[in-house]
């Protein structure tokens, strides 16, 4: 059989140290420049599928079951992006670390890798003459950031963990913009976890839904929103939708 996916998760399963089953036989698998999103309630196991295809599990959660096979490189954007910055550092400074260490280039060659993309994702000109620290940006721009840094790693797949639920609303929008072109350009796959089916509706063309560590359901986008096969999808479907960007008009 031949096939493409860069990513393909089958029957995995964490534990807690007292036990219980947090993630219980999740699968899924991935194409090249494919986006899945996965949605679900708060702990239904969003967070920790994506920190066990990292390869960076919380302490006292362990894989006791199922298969991770990857043939890509994996990055992540964490949801709280103040949080994932280090304060004491400016940014120009701390992508450029990351493309020295990750894409092995000159000091003087990251920096100018650092400062384009940097520049792609919409940060101002003026960085690259005066660095400034997470603390002088806003929080659109700090995600940004964070972003950058994990499009300095050149993933293959590209994990995102609510990278926008800090955002207002229009911030929101203008990043998943951004993510979408750079997919296009980039040609990473994603695996997009968000709260809002709407979001993963608009930028996957599959979904799985989560709910209690399981995924209920799983298909392609349009035909799991048409004609969702278990109540809980309805119910996410219920309250989020209708949305105007959805319905094709505006307010
Ligand atoms: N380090 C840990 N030790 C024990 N249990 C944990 C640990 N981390 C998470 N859990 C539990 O695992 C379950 C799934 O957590 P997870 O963070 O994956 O949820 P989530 O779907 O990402 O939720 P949210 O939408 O709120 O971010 C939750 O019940 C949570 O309490
Ligand atoms: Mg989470």
């Amino acid at each position: 059989m031949i096939t493409s996916s860069v990513l393909e998760v089958e029957s995995l399963t964490l534990t807690a140290a007292s036990g219980e089953v947090l993630v219980d036989k999740v699968g899924f698998s991935l194409a090249a420049g494919e986006s899945l999103g996965l949605v679900g309630e708060s702990g239904s196991g969003k967070s920790l599928t994506l920190r066990a295809i990292l390869g960076l599990l919380p302490r006292g959660v362990e894989q006791t079951g199922g298969t991770i096979r990857s043939k890509a490189v994996s990055a992540m954007v964490f949801q709280d992006p103040r949080g994932s910055l280090d304060p004491l550092c400016p940014v120009v400074k701390q992508v450029t670390e990351v493309v020295y260490y990750r894409q092995k280039t000159s000091l003087r060659a990251a920096r100018s890798i650092a400062l384009e993309l940097l520049m792609r994702l919409g940060l101002p000109d003026s960085l690259a003459t005066k660095d400034r620290y997470p603390s002088q940006l806003s929080g659109g721009q700090c995600q940004r950031v964070v972003i950058a840094l994990a499009l300095a790693c050149k993933p293959g797949i590209l994990l995102c963990d609510e990278p926008t639920t800090a955002l207002d609303v229009t911030v929101q929008r203008q990043i998943i913009d951004t993510i979408t072109n750079l997919q296009q350009e980039l040609g990473f796959a994603m695996v997009f976890v968000t709260h809002n089916l709407a979001i993963a509706a608009n930028l996957c063309a599959r979904l799985a839904v989560m709910k209690q560590g399981r995924i209920v359901e799983y298909g392609a986008t349009p035909a799991l929103l048409q004609h969702p096969a278990e109540a809980y999808t309805q119910m996410l479907i219920d309250s989020v939708l209708p949305l105007p960007e959805l319905e094709g008009g505006g307010i």
